[in-house]
This record gives C-alpha cells, sequence and structure tokens, in this order.
C-alpha cells in the first residue's frame, strides 16, 4: 500500500519497515543503511526523533570549524554545519587574511523584533484610531501576565501600533508590536503574545458599544522581517596592506572588488548568487548553533530588497587608499530556547563560541557573511571560483566513483592544470584503473 493512515502512531521500527516494504523495493540492505544511522545512545536518539515527526533515522551533514577568526580583538574558532564543498576552506581563509590586518570589528546596531496581529474592523474608522490610545495601554496591561519573565530578564513589549490598512483592503487593519527578547529568538514568546492581545482586542470592541462595530481576526504571527534587529560588521585596512593578491597587485585587487561589490549593488542577478555566498557563511554558522536558517534567510533577503530592487548585503568602499569593506546584517537569533540546551552538537557549538549571549551571535554570524563574501569576491575576481572549488569537487566525485586514496591522489595530481568535470573523473579513472589491470 502506497499509502497509510496512523503512519505517526507506529514505532520508529515499524515506520521503517513499511517505508521498505512500500517505497524500497523491500531492500533489506537499505533498511540496515537507514537503522545505520541511529544514534547508539537511546536518549541521544530519542531527544533528536522528538525534534521532529515521523522521524526514522538521522540525516548527517558534516560539522566543520573554521579558526583563526579575530573579531574586535579576540581570537574565536567558528562551528559551521555545511555541506558544499570550499565553504569551509574559503572561510577559514579569509579568517587568517583579515586577522594579519586588524581582524574583523562588528556591533550590534539594534534588537527590536516585531509581530503584528491583522484584523479587519467594520465600524468606523476614525472612532477606532480615537480610541486606540486607551486600547493600547488595556492591551499592554493585560498581556503583562505572560511577559513576566521576559520583563525580568529586561525585555518585553516595547510598543503596540495601530496600522491603518484600509487603502489595501476595506476595513483592513493591524496591531503592530515591537518586542526585546534579549537572548532567545522570541518567536514563541511573541506569538503568545500576540494570539492573546487577539483576543482581547476583540473583547474591547466587543464589549464597548460606543464602538459600533466588530473586529474580525485574520492571523496573529510574528513576522520574520527584522531590520531592526541589526548588525554590523566589518573589515579594513590600509590598500597596500592587502599585498599582493591572486597574483593581483594590492590596488588592482581593491579596485576589482569594490566594482565587484557595486555590480552586485545595481544588478539582481548577480546580487542574489553574491547574497547566496554570504549565507553559504550565515548559515552554516546558525545551523550549527540551533538557529533557524530559513528565518534568517528570508529576512536578509527582505532586507536586501528594502530601497525597491534587490541588492547586495555588503557594500565596498576604496578611498583615500584605504578599503573598506562592510555588511549589514538583520538577524533574529537566540542562544537559549529552542534547540540551544538540548541538541546535543548545538551545545557544543555554542561552548566553542564562549556561550555568547545572542548580539555576540549575531556578531559571529554577521562576520561569517562577510568573510564568506569576501573569500568569494576574492576568488572571482583573481584565479576565479572554479580552481579552488573543482578541487573540492574532484573529491566529491571520486567518492561517488568509490575511488581508492591511491586513485584520489593521483586524480589530484593530474587535474592540476586539467578541467574537472563528472565526465572527465571518470573517464580518467576508467584509464587509470585499466592501465593498472594491463600492468598485472
Ligand atoms: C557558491 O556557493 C557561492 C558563490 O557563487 C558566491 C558568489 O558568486 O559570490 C561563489
Amino acid at each position: 500500500m502506497k499509502n497509510i493512515s496512523g503512519y505517526s502512531k507506529l514505532s520508529k521500527q515499524q515506520k521503517v519497515d513499511w517505508l521498505v516494504e512500500n517505497y524500497l523495493n523491500k531492500d533489506e540492505a537499505a533498511k540496515e543503511e537507514l537503522i545505520s544511522y541511529w544514534h547508539q545512545n537511546a536518549a541521544t536518539q530519542k531527544t533528536l526523533d522528538e525534534f521532529s515527526e515521523n522521524t526514522i533515522t538521522n540525516y548527517f551533514f558534516p560539522f566543520s570549524v573554521a579558526p583563526n577568526f579575530l573579531i574586535n580583538g579576540e581570537w574565536y574558532c567558528l562551528p559551521m554545519a555545511i555541506e558544499e564543498s570550499s565553504v569551509v576552506a574559503a572561510m577559514s581563509n579569509s579568517g587568517k587574511f583579515w586577522s594579519e590586518r586588524g581582524g574583523y570589528h562588528a556591533e550590534v546596531i539594534s534588537t527590536t523584533k516585531v509581530g503584528q496581529v491583522h484584523f479587519k474592523f467594520s465600524g468606523d474608522k476614525a472612532y477606532l484610531i480615537e480610541q486606540f490610545p486607551k486600547l493600547k495601554t488595556s492591551l499592554l496591561e493585560g498581556g503583562k501576565y505572560l511577559s513576566v519573565n521576559m520583563d525580568a530578564r529586561g525585555g518585553g513589549v516595547l510598543d503596540i501600533e495601530l496600522v491603518d490598512m484600509t487603502a489595501h483592503e476595506a476595513n483592513y487593519f493591524q496591531l503592530k508590536v515591537s518586542f526585546e527578547t534579549c537572548d532567545s529568538m522570541g518567536a514563541n514568546f511573541i506569538n503568545t503574545i500576540l494570539e492573546e492581545y487577539a483576543t482581547q482586542l476583540k473583547e474591547f470592541v466587543h464589549n464597548d458599544a460606543t464602538f459600533n462595530g466588530e473586529i474580525k481576526i485574520i492571523l496573529s504571527i510574528v513576522s520574520n522581517y527584522t531590520p531592526h534587529c541589526l548588525v554590523r560588521a566589518w573589515v579594513e585596512c590600509k590598500v597596500e596592506d592587502l599585498g599582493i593578491v591572486g597574483g593581483l597587485p594590492a590596488e588592482e585587487f581593491a579596485e576589482k572588488v569594490r566594482m565587484a561589490v557595486k555590480i552586485a549593488e545595481v544588478d539582481p542577478h548577480r546580487a542574489t548568487t553574491h547574497n547566496k555566498g554570504i549565507y553559504n557563511g550565515v548559515d552554516a554558522v546558525i545551523i550549527a548553533t540551533g538557529n533557524d536558517f530559513r528565518a534568517v534567510e528570508a529576512c536578509g533577503h527582505t532586507y536586501a530588497a528594502r530601497n525597491g530592487s534587490y541588492s547586495s548585503l555588503t557594500h565596498c568602499t576604496v578611498n583615500e587608499g584605504i578599503f573598506k569593506f562592510w555588511i549589514d546584517l538583520p538577524l533574529a537569533v537566540g542562544t537559549v530556547g529552542g534547540l540551544t540546551q538540548i541538541h546535543p552538537l548545538v551545545k557544543r557549538s555554542l561552548q566553542i563560541l564562549g556561550n555568547p549571549n545572542a548580539k555576540q551571535l549575531m556578531i559571529f554570524c554577521a562576520v561569517a557573511g562577510l568573510a564568506q563574501n569576501f573569500a568569494a569576491l576574492r576568488a572571482l575576481t583573481t584565479v576565479g571560483i572554479q580552481q579552488g572549488h573543482m578541487k573540492m569537487h574532484l573529491l566529491n566525485i571520486l567518492n561517488y566513483l568509490e575511488a581508492t586514496e591511491e586513485e584520489k591522489n593521483y586524480a589530484l595530481e593530474y587535474f592540476k592544470d586539467k578541467i574537472v568535470s563528472f565526465t572527465t573523473t571518470r573517464v580518467m579513472l576508467e584509464q587509470y584503473r585499466s592501465a593498472k589491470q594491463a600492468v598485472k
């Protein structure tokens, strides 16, 4: 049977059995493989299983570190969970390059988050606007019981605004609520408060006949767009201190990087790839530290389009002999709550980073994005991306073709001056193997 009811109620073993029976050709080897990835420690496995639903096994990703990051005068080693070849190597190179030129600098500019209650009001708009200050006081008071802990940590609700959206849709308004959520990412806290405000808003209007209308709640949810939860990271040095980079004299290199950033600022096609490279670094740290990379990426891309056209998240100037390269990145991250205390490798990542607070983690992520972008631009404006990339890609192809260590060493030498592709690698391997056979 290709469909089933009650799958979620089956034991894990039964889930695997059903899957193999119905979708994996009853292949016993497939079953064994899936089970072989279960963690040897049953308690750890249970923790992992409970992150999600219908879990049948674990999905492995490389967990790496990029050492040599001098950030605001302190040394760090950045944990990264990412599968893409070359990203960690590029990151490490950038770490070292800038550690020899004053290191990375970063500061958190602001930490405000936002949630919205979207609703319709059937009565007089002017009256709703006039009564809003009273309504706001009532909501702030009425929701306080839910923010006792957050208030004690120095956070909580900062403000509530009424936003008139009737130009877009008749009777449509928002409560736009701003929050400080301290070291937690805050989505759960924000959603809880918003749902409470939605209920209280409805009651407030319903119980007061002077409103002469009703509230219809459409939805209440955190906004993943946090332009005011913003961090800046930058590097700078004298142009001459860049040295010879990829065979280019410092001045030429600086100018090419400036121009490469300019291209990403004005051309959305290039900006998308440019920013994708930035998120190679950001996401790897976000995933390693148990944060939500979908939220972080969605936010960054919206921010990149905030002026009406999708643009670069990094910027570069070359002025009066100084090369300056920076990123402004909106980031809502947490170092408490969520997976942070329960995923074993997330805990370890945070420990590697010195158990940072959320602001420090924002800094690490922005630095990772900037470093990754610098590495990409450095390669792209000098030797090209394929040289470094393809060496790593070659290893993936060789692994796929089940090459031995001896074959891999031969291939690395062979492809030093040749173009790597799946076909060229396969042909090379076939020739190497038949030559070896012939000798035997
Ligand atoms: C590849 O994952 C990322 C790059 O394409 C980024 C860029 O082009 O800037 C190399």
